[in-house]
């Protein structure tokens, strides 16, 4: 079998596979709860929880599938981008375990991990778009297999999460932001507030969420008596359009009529129901993981670490995790 383990934030995340690379189960501890009186993730309690939390979480996996540790023929584990103690904590529980064990180390990349999702519920066939949305990361990827992702373009200053937890907070909403604006915006009109489009127009596939968050700021102050469905609704819908109208931009410049959507803020309702309506009327197949496997977890983990256990695809002991996207933008 094979252990993925995910430790890159602010959840623990493990899942076995068999060796034929079925799933078998995936458990996720999230530590929002923890973080949420901070409005924001606090880098050393995260990192202090993981190493809390991980020892537990896999013997409750091993424990509920019946498995002995010893079944265990290779570990996967997120190496980066993320919170550097964070994925300490996974990488270097991984390295002993594999050490121990005398199994293979697989090298995992979180965004890799997070657009391989798709594959626990659905065959998609290479190539595809794949955009990543998360609380961390906004970026457009051409993939063309497990091994070759192509970085198209990325957030200038923002993660789309971010702006939606930023904007929360200006609303008091309470961390984290996405889903208490997403349930608000269903009540508002959004059409009230025409906030920017940033980047909507410009030829580059990178996005910008910082300005807009300005926009509301600036909005609020001018407008005290303002109601919170209606910038919620105006808002949402403005980060929606972005994020549509520059990956089908993609989409149609590669020919590749494919697009999977990934990470935290692809859960959004309102974002799915339009990049599925855009898709249908564009003829462009639109795949989303469900909610379960957009946010951070084991299972992504392991989807990318069979497929490189299979191609013997290992890491070393000496390889280090690494905090910042290892991705140079490909020149297209
Ligand atoms: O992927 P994720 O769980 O963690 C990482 O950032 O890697 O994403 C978390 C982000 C947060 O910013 C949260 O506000 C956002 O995803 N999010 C949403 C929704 N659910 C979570 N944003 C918009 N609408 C949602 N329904
Ligand atoms: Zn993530």
């Amino acid at each position: 079998m094979l252990l993925a383990i995910e430790t890159s934030c602010d959840e623990t995340g493990v899942a076995l596979f068999s060796e034929d690379g079925s799933f078998i189960k995936h458990l996720l501890y999230s530590q929002v709860a923890l973080h949420s009186p901070f409005g924001g993730i606090v880098p050393e309690i995260a990192s202090r929880k993981q190493l809390e939390v991980l020892p537990h979480l896999i013997n409750q996996l091993l424990k509920e599938t019946h498995t002995d540790i010893k079944q265990i023929k290779a570990i996967a584990v997120t190496f980066g981008p993320g919170l550097i103690g964070s994925l300490l904590v996974g990488v270097s529980f991984a390295k002993a375990l594999s050490w121990a064990l005398k199994v293979p180390l697989i090298k995992i990349d979180h965004l890799e991990a997070h657009l391989s999702a798709i594959f626990l519920e659905k065959e998609v066939k290479f190539p595809f778009i794949g955009l990543l949305v998360s609380g961390g990361h906004t970026a457009l990827f051409l993939v063309e297999s497990f091994e070759d992702f192509k970085l198209l373009g990325h957030t200038r200053d923002d993660a789309a999460g971010e702006a939606f937890d930023k904007v929360a907070k200006l609303l008091n909403l309470g961390y984290p932001g996405g889903p208490k604006i997403s349930e608000l915006a269903e009540k508002g009109n959004r059409k009230a507030i025409n906030f920017p489009r940033p980047l909507l127009e410009d030829p580059v596939l990178d996005f910008s969420f910082s300005g807009l968050k300005t926009a509301v700021l600036n909005y609020l102050k001018i407008n005290p008596d303002f109601k919170v469905e209606d910038v919620c609704a105006s808002f949402e819908d403005a980060v929606c359009e972005v994020l549509i109208k520059k990956t089908l931009k993609a989409s149609k410049k590669f020919k590749i009529p494919r697009i999977v959507v990934a990470g935290g803020v692809a859960s959004n309702k309102r974002l799915r129901e339009l990049f599925l309506e855009e898709g249908q009327k564009n003829s462009i197949e639109v795949y989303f993981p469900s909610a379960e496997f957009c946010t951070d977890n084991g299972a992504m983990v392991g989807v990318l670490g069979w497929y490189k256990w299979k191609s013997k695809n290992f890491a070393s002991l000496e390889d280090e995790p690494y905090a910042r996207a290892k991705f140079k933008k490909y020149k297209y």
